[in-house]
């Protein structure tokens, strides 16, 4: 629930940027990766229209791959919900990287480059890489003190970045000799993540990118019993990423934007995908975002999507440029003991939508709060309530479907209703629309409960003759969200405010009310 936001004013959108004195000309660089690892894949990022790269992280050692080295959680039919590397940085010899760094700086100036790097925990050796760095023509570069797996076991990566003294003391190696923009990226495998956030800005960190992968075990293959990904049989923990560490990645964001003793501009990195995650990211603090797994998964084409889809959200919300939004709802992220304990909703079904599938009902009974009604009506007598029984006319065949499986996707449903222009059904019995008004001003068919399956006209939901209805318990609700969240049927259930006539209450503020004897005891919600 809560208003839209508007700025007021549709204006022409510039996505530019400045971080931290580097400027893009649109906030979407490619995250330190496989997808960064050449100049043929940089150059070709670039004509696509990224913003900015992350060339993958350099060291002046050697490094040795291992194959596999990628495994991939799937879920519900879509492919690659996290992905998880055992990779290591780089395996291409320093001096070609250096020389492809500057032959893409040469011809894409107007392009953020950083460059992310990792050597040994040694004052001279940080000197000399990042000297030779910048001296390829670097705009900045990203300290990989976040690689949770590999590197780690060597002293380096997230074995650094877990640790807020040694990331404060390589930092400030670091900036003895640099001369560009210095980026720490951060690891998510830590406890408070502001403890490092810090630490680098103690070193004289100018930015920070976060996060970093996950340590994970993708799983076992039942058949072989191999972890996977598997090298000969055996495996190792490795980095996780992808959509599934979006909502990990948002917390920390807003962890590192809305710490006093931080300050410093952000880099958005963990399952960005789509525009709307890019804008997320934004919103809670960051000025420019990385992507490494969508475009591994989909290639650089996704740019296109990226930009033209922040543009036309910023249109629409009155936005000129990033910085109108940039950190916008990093402020509404709050302690839980800020909370106001007297704001109340609770859930409402619209039986003109609803498909009367029960998933609400199992939700709430056996998972939640015992808050939904289950009443089971015969056919005819559900058709008069959701449309006027009367206007159907003898040729319409509503008849009792035979049960519908409990799964209900919502594309299923929406695949298989019937428009609002009747046609006539397959038995050639004209259909007549029986429209009424409903609470909201909205006029709804009774064909949309109904659907046809070879010859024959059913009810969604029906079996029997019989359809359950489930409608609310307004007074037992508690307003947690679990039905509205398993609800296949898009815009049935919705959240409405309860005004409790009562003034905003925080739970410290109960605390003191309550020891002050104002106040009585907030009495527990009533249940079966
Ligand atoms: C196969 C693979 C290799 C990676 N290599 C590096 C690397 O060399 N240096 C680095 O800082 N991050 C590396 N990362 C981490 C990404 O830069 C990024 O932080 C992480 O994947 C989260 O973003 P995503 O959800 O968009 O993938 C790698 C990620 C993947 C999947
Ligand atoms: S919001 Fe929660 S308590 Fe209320 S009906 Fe839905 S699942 Fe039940
Ligand atoms: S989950 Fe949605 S569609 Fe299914 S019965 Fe509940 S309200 Fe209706």
């Amino acid at each position: 629930m809560g208003r839209p936001f508007h700025a007021g004013h549709t204006p022409d959108v510039d996505l530019c940027i400045d971080f931290c004195g580097v400027r893009a000309p649109n906030p979407f660089w490619l995250a330190s990766g496989p997808p960064t690892n050449s100049e043929y894949q940089v150059r070709r990022a670039f004509e696509a229209g990224w913003g900015g790269a992350v060339w993958k992280t350099i060291s002046n050692e050697p490094i040795v791959n291992v194959s596999a080295r990628y495994g991939g959680v799937d879920y519900d039919g879509r492919k690659l919900m996290g992905l998880n590397n055992i990779e290591l940085i780089t395996d291409r010899p320093l001096e070609v990287n250096l020389r492809e760094i500057r032959n893409v700086k040469r011809a894409f100036p107007d392009r953020a480059l950083f460059v992310s790097l990792m050597v040994e925990s040694k004052r001279e050796t940080w000197h000399e890489i990042v000297k030779r760095t910048e001296d390829a023509g670097a705009d900045g570069i990203e300290l990989n003190f976040g690689c949770p797996h590999g590197m780690s076991e060597r002293g380096q990566g997230s074995a650094v970045g877990q640790v807020p003294d040694y990331t404060c003391m390589i930092v400030e190696w670091v900036k003895q000799v640099a001369r560009t923009p210095v980026m720490v990226k951060l690891t998510p495998n830590i406890t408070d993540i502001r403890a490092i956030g810090r630490a680098a800005r103690r070193g004289g960190a100018d930015a920070l990118s976060l996060i970093n992968t996950l340590n994970s075990i993708m799983g076992v293959d039942l058949d072989t019993l191999y972890p996977k990904p598997h090298v000969a049989g055996r495996g190792s923990h490795g980095g996780y990423c992808g959509p599934a560490v979006r909502p990990i990645a948002l917390h920390m964001v807003s962890q590192i934007a809305t710490d006093p003793q931080i300050g410093l501009p952000i880099s958005g990195i963990g399952g960005i995908q789509a525009w709307p995650d890019a804008v997320e990211h934004m919103l809670l603090g960051a000025t420019s975002v990385q992507v490494c797994t969508a475009v591994m998964h989909y290639g650089f084409r996704i740019i296109d999507h990226l930009i033209d889809g922040m543009k036309n959200w910023m249109r629409g919300k009155g936005f000129a440029r990033p910085g109108d939004f940039m950190g916008k709802s990093a402020a509404r992220i709050v302690d839980w003991g800020e909370l106001d304990l007297n704001y109340k909703i609770v859930a409402e079904i619209d039986q003109t939508k609803c498909i009367n599938c029960g998933l609400c009902y199992i939700a709430c009974e056996d998972g939640c709060h015992q808050s939904i009604r289950i009443e089971r009506v015969a056919v005819d007598e559900y058709l008069r309530r959701v449309g006027d029984a009367h206007a159907m006319g003898a040729g319409r065949e509503a008849v009792a479907a035979h049960h519908r499986s409990a799964k209900v996707s919502a594309e299923g449903w929406h695949g298989r209703r019937i428009g609002s222009h009747g046609r006539p059904s397959a038995d050639g019995a004209a259909r007549v629309v029986a429209d009424r008004a409903v609470g909201n001003g909205t006029r709804h068919s009774v064909e949309d409960r109904t659907f046809v399956s070879g010859t024959k006209q059913y009810v969604h939901g029906a079996g029997d003759g019989y359809v359950n209805v489930y409608t609310i318990k307004q007074d037992a609700c508690v307003g947690c969200n679990m039905c509205a969240l398993v609800c296949p049927a898009e815009g049935c259930i919705t959240m409405r405010e309860v005004p409790t006539g009562k003034p905003a209450m925080s739970w410290r503020e109960y605390q003191e009310l309550l020891a002050a004897g104002k106040i009585e005891p907030i009495q527990p919600p009533q249940h079966r």
